[in-house]
């Protein structure tokens, strides 16, 4: 607008100059002898007339450049779907994201165990010292599916965590951490695949190792997060801490003195104080950070303990924080009022614990969980929780207010025991869309043979409470399953992980990205009950009309 306003304004000084000009030249051939101040008047318009040329020529080359020479960076166009398959693998449970190539498209990691040595490899188990089958981990470009990077890590994978860096984090974190069944210890460069450190068997003899691998804060004080694994050895559960940036192990193995089998969480108290809970026989069991880095270094750190946590732990005798109704299955942090809440999931009930002093804030009772929660927007800006209440055929999908516990909705959508967790993306408008999987015959499932049961993906928005829309079916062996915005705030996918389900018998292993929004026109709108007056075409569209934006 402001440019039109000033070429207007230099047009019209031209016509008036361009009509002096013109005059003064007619005038000029006339009475060229009668008045002496004419010509030099009419040399300098004419100075002026060509200046204004001149600038007005660089002007519009200026944005002739700008606009037709000079190309705009150019976004790399990303595939809606495509498939990897490898023949004779098996997949481990593990997907992860993150930009490998720096491409801004996320792409895809994940873990499978070789067994046939004719597939196509730059190095193979024998090149790392391991006997085949071994374990390789992959990055796969997410926009095409072309491999970016595969390797070798371990015999057996235990554990594994990819950490993508933070803005603020240095290239340390940006590591895949990998143990090995026998106890090896491997960090890989998440760019490169390059091995930043390995270490062979580090853990005790017979010890069992637990799930998960814990990332702590910097113990050590050399910048990076460090690590802390937990094992089990007859009833009694130990940790040790290693270094993040060299995986060498900080002090010597400490006993917690309790019982469990994993699930461990790291939690931070209102006062900034980091504290490992742990699910242990009938109720919840915990430990500071601080406290074992003492016991297994005998030096003091710098890390906090919690008073009140001090306390508690102090009254109880085997180092108990909470009493749990019926064995505890599930912790995870969720976001509270100030600072982190902790959600738990026993055999009976599920509950809201505050995250400073660990009171309830709400409890659902008459609950068979067997699902780890997922989080996600129901309402504008406000988190919800999904729960799974049952497996088979008496499943229930649960969605309650997470700061309330009220029952926001609920669906019963059988599935099969061990079926693709859900999850959740959210949209444009502060909700989420929620992705579930059942099965496609939502009757008559009973005589059926399990085998030959295809799962079907449904998506939910909240938007539409009546309806689910199922966007596809698969009959293939889901190992993992996760939907994420491929690209910052559009481009939403779903990326399956399908395999055999035994590592005795090795199979075909397929990798696969699908573009939501490109399902959405060939799916089929299912009505949840009466209500909706709309066509199944008026649905899709309002579903292809989604739009997701990241998460912040
Ligand atoms: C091993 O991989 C090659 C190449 O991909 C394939 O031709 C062959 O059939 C595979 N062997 C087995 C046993 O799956
Ligand atoms: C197999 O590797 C060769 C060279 O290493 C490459 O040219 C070819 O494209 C690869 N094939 C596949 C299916 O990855
Ligand atoms: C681990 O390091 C040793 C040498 O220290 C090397 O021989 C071995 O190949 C490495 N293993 C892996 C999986 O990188
Ligand atoms: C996939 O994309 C990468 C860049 O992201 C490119 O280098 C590669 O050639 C592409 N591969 C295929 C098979 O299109
Ligand atoms: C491992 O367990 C076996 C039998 O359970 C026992 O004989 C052996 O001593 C144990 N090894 C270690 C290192 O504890
Ligand atoms: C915990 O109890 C021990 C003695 O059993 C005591 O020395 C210590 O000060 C107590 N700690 C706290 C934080 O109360
Ligand atoms: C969970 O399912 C069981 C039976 O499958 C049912 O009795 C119970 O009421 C359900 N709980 C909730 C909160 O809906
Ligand atoms: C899934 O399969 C059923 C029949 O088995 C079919 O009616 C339905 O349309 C399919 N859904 C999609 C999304 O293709």
């Amino acid at each position: 607008m402001t440019d039109n306003k000033d070429l207007e304004a230099e047009i019209h000084p031209l016509k008036n100059e361009d009509r002096k000009s013109q005059e003064n030249l007619g005038n000029q051939s006339k009475n060229e002898e009668n008045l002496k101040s004419k010509p030099l008047q009419s040399r300098l318009s004419r100075c002026r007339t060509v200046a204004f040329f001149l600038s007005l020529f660089i002007c519009f080359f200026v944005v002739f450049v700008i606009s037709f020479i000079i190309p705009c960076p150019d976004r790399p166009s990303s595939q809606g779907t495509w498939r990897l398959d490898y023949n004779s693998a098996v997949p481990y449970h593990f997907l992860a994201m993150g930009d490998v190539n720096r491409d801004k498209i996320q792409d895809v990691l994940f873990l499978y165990k070789n067994t046939n040595s004719s597939n196509n490899f730059t190095r193979s188990c024998a090149d790392e010292g391991f006997s085949t089958p071994c374990a390789f981990v992959a990055a796969v470009s997410g926009a095409n599916g072309s491999v970016l990077w595969e390797r070798p890590v371990a015999q057996d994978v235990a554990l594994v965590k990819c950490a993508m860096p933070q803005p603020s984090d240095s290239e340390v974190s940006s590591a895949c951490i990998l143990v090995g069944r026998l106890g090896s210890f491997i960090a890989v460069n998440l760019f490169t695949g390059q091995t930043l450190w390995n270490h062979s068997s580090s853990l005790g003899g017979n010890a069992s190792i637990l799930s998960p691998l814990i990332q702590v804060p910097d113990v050590d004080g050399d910048g990076a997060p460090d690590l802390l694994i937990l094992t089990r050895e007859g009833q009694e559960v130990s940790g040790a801490i290693y270094s993040g940036s060299t995986g060498y192990q900080i002090g010597h193995r400490g006993s917690l003195g309790v019982d469990g089998n994993g699930g461990a969480l790291l939690h931070v108290t209102r006062t900034g104080a980091h504290y490992i809970l742990l699910p242990c026989a009938s109720a919840l069991c915990g430990f500071s950070v601080k406290g074992l880095y003492e016991r297994v270094t005998g030096k003091d750190g710098q890390l906090k303990e919690d008073s009140y946590w001090e306390n508690m732990l102090n009254s109880s005798a085997h180092r108990r924080l909470l009493h749990s109704s019926g064995a505890v299955r599930y912790l995870m942090n969720v976001p509270g009022k100030s600072g982190q809440d902790v959600l738990l999931v026993s055999s009976e009930a599920c509950m809201l614990l505050d995250g400073q002093d660990l009171m309830p804030r709400w409890t659902l009772g008459a609950t068979q969980v067997l699902r780890k929660p997922i989080l996600g927007h129901y309402k504008p800006d406000t988190l919800a929780v999904v729960i799974e209440n049952g497996t088979s055929i008496d499943r229930q999908i649960l969605l309650l207010d997470l700061s309330t516990g009220s029952m926001l909705w609920s669906q019963s959508l059988p599935s099969l025991p061990g079926g693709p967790p859900s999850t959740s993306l959210m949209t444009a408008d502060h909700r989420s869309a929620f992705f579930f999987w059942g099965l496609h015959e939502l009757v008559g499932t009973n005589e059926m043979d399990p085998q030959d049961m295809q799962l079907s993906l449904y998506m939910f928005h909240p938007t539409l409470p009546g309806i689910l829309l199922e966007l596809a079916n698969v009959s293939a062996n889901i190992v993992a399953f996760d939907a994420i915005l491929f690209e910052p705030s559009r481009h939403a996918a779903y990326v399956l992980l399908t395999g055999p389900a035994s590592a005795d018998m090795p199979g075909l292993v397929s990798v696969i990205k699908h573009k939501v929004r490109d399902l959405v026109p060939g799916s089929r709108v299912v009505h949840l009950g009466e209500g909706s007056s709309d066509s199944d075409q008026a649905i899709r569209d309002r579903f292809s009309r989604l739009r997701y934006r990241s998460e912040v």
